[in-house]
């Protein structure tokens, strides 16, 4: 009865969405479709895009269609293919249908997720999907997951937890005090710590000059010898943070984890924390698990979900070992806030926002539909395919494929066997007319003092085919600017 009524208010008030839900659809379908054959970067640029969007303030409204169909148009000739098969750009996964079919309903269910009594299915999705990543990742059970925006929060809300929990160790409440007059922290960190770690601390008010920065191996591992004089000059009542990677920005290297953290131990007062943005799915991976040997030591992790497991963005899970600890620095409470029983998780808690997406459902539709076995095979695949590619491109005189190849990530250098100075000028080139051509994307960084290409092998489209079509296209390019 209820419902009839309602139904039949609904049906003379507001006009049928239908159209605008299925114009979305047919967009985003052909957009998909087409991706692996269009030209891999945007064909309009940021100015040329801005030129497109830019126009008066709206005064007067516009009919849905309209809006879409002119969202498509503008938008369209701007955007990179994240989501293709030949896409080794930064570290992207491809937001597979599945993520994104299971976040077209997050946002047309619009809810907020700040409370697990306002929206329990949301609030539910997130806790059966935090137990199964820290199942697939051998985390410890007890651990708590807050679902972040990336990796960069998820450092700031684990290390959020770190200064608490040290401090606290040492009598100070930092909830309660802040940080004035507060006993100082020392982070230890590798030479090669991802940037977004610093950021984390920035937000937090530790800066740079409370880091010490270890030095790294020829892979951008931490050197064990420097890290246990860097443990040893700490003294007995200070409050450490320890900052390891698992799977660094351009080789996809580990820091030796289970030393590092048995010789960080033997501080009273430190706190353990790893990067693991991309690297820690190797642990869902038995044939690259070895790589993150007594990671489940560490008392905090930072990891992605839209890289290797592939979700939309945006999505990272800030997991921390102590739970309590986690929910002192994130709890958000007021009395018009139902309070969680005992036992209950509220998604809140573990998050800097109160307001915020519904983002255990897609973590929850991809780890549904890939299994433990399917994203174990993706790992494995990638890290095949990033060794093929190194093997074919080492084929031509002059590459050389600068890092082992122990994941998914290439550092490649053209011109290798000239100056540097050659070498810079035509790596950068390479790169530029890979870009151009448009048959792949990879993008380049300056590491170790030169230029390189680099290529993050992640995207779950990815196919053998691609790998072979990518590697003669890099050397195609790399021919083309050596006779120019
Ligand atoms: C090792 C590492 N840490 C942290 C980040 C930051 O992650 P996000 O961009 O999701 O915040 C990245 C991004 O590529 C990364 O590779």
């Amino acid at each position: 009865m209820f419902e009839s009524k309602l139904a039949n208010v609904m049906a003379s008030e507001h006009s049928d969405a239908t159209p605008t839900w299925n114009l979305a659809c047919h967009h985003a379908k052909s957009f998909r479709e087409g991706i692996g054959t269009r030209i891999q970067r945007p064909i309009q640029t940021y100015p040329e895009s801005l030129a497109v969007f830019e126009e008066a303030t709206p005064e007067h409204g516009t009919p849905p269609h309209d809006v879409i169909s002119d969202l498509v148009q503008k938008a369209e000739p701007g955007l990179h293919a994240m989501t293709g098969p030949r896409f080794y750009g930064w570290v992207i996964g491809n937001s597979h249908e599945v993520g994104v079919a299971a976040d077209w309903l997050t946002a047309a269910w619009g809810q907020n997720t700040g409370n697990h009594s306002a929206t329990p299915a949301a609030a539910a999705a997130e806790t059966v999907a935090a137990e199964w990543m820290l199942d697939l990742l051998g985390l410890p059970s007890e651990s708590s997951v807050g679902f972040v925006t990336g990796c960069t929060m998820a450092h700031f809300v684990t290390l959020a937890a770190a200064r608490g929990e040290v401090l606290a160790r040492l009598g100070w409440n930092v909830e309660a005090e802040g940080l004035s007059g507060s006993p100082s922290i020392k982070v230890i960190l590798g030479e090669e710590a991802h940037s977004t770690v610093y950021s984390a601390l920035k937000y937090l008010g530790i800066g740079k000059k409370q880091v010490v920065q270890v030095a790294v191996d020829s892979n951008g591992a931490i050197c064990q010898e420097n890290f246990a004089k860097a443990i040893s000059e700490s003294t007995e009542d200070q409050a450490v943070i320890v900052v390891l990677q698992a799977g660094q920005l351009n080789t996809g290297t580990f820091d030796p984890l289970r030393p590092l953290i048995n010789k960080a131990r033997e501080l009273k007062n430190c706190w353990i924390h790893v990067d693991g943005a991309f690297g820690l799915w190797a642990r869902a991976c038995p044939d690259r698990a070895y790589l993150a040997d007594g990671i489940e030591l560490a008392d905090s992790w930072a990891v992605d979900g839209h890289k290797w497991l592939q979700t939309p963005y945006d999505c990272g899970y800030a997991i921390v070992r102590d739970a309590e600890a986690h929910r002192r620095a994130m709890t958000i409470a007021a009395s018009y806030l139902p309070s969680a029983a005992e036992g209950e998780r509220d998604p809140a808690h573990y998050v800097p926002e109160l307001s915020r997406r519904a983002r255990g459902f897609a973590t929850w539709a991809m780890i549904k539909h890939l299994g433990r076995d399917g994203i174990a095979a993706m790992v494995s695949r990638h890290c095949q395919y990033a060794r093929l590619l190194a093997e074919l491109l080492v084929t031509e005189r002059g590459v050389q494929v600068m890092n082992d190849v122990v994941l998914n990530q290439l550092a490649v250098r053209f011109g290798a066997d000239q100056t540097q100075e050659y070498g810079d000028a035509i790596t950068q080139k390479t790169i530029a007319e890979v870009q151009r051509e448009g048959t792949c994307f990879a993008g380049g960084a300056k590491w170790r003092g030169v230029w390189i290409m680099r290529i993050s092998v992640i995207g779950f489209s990815m196919t053998e085919a691609d790998v072979r079509l990518s590697a003669e296209a890099i050397i195609r390019a790399y021919r083309k600017v050596s006779v120019e």
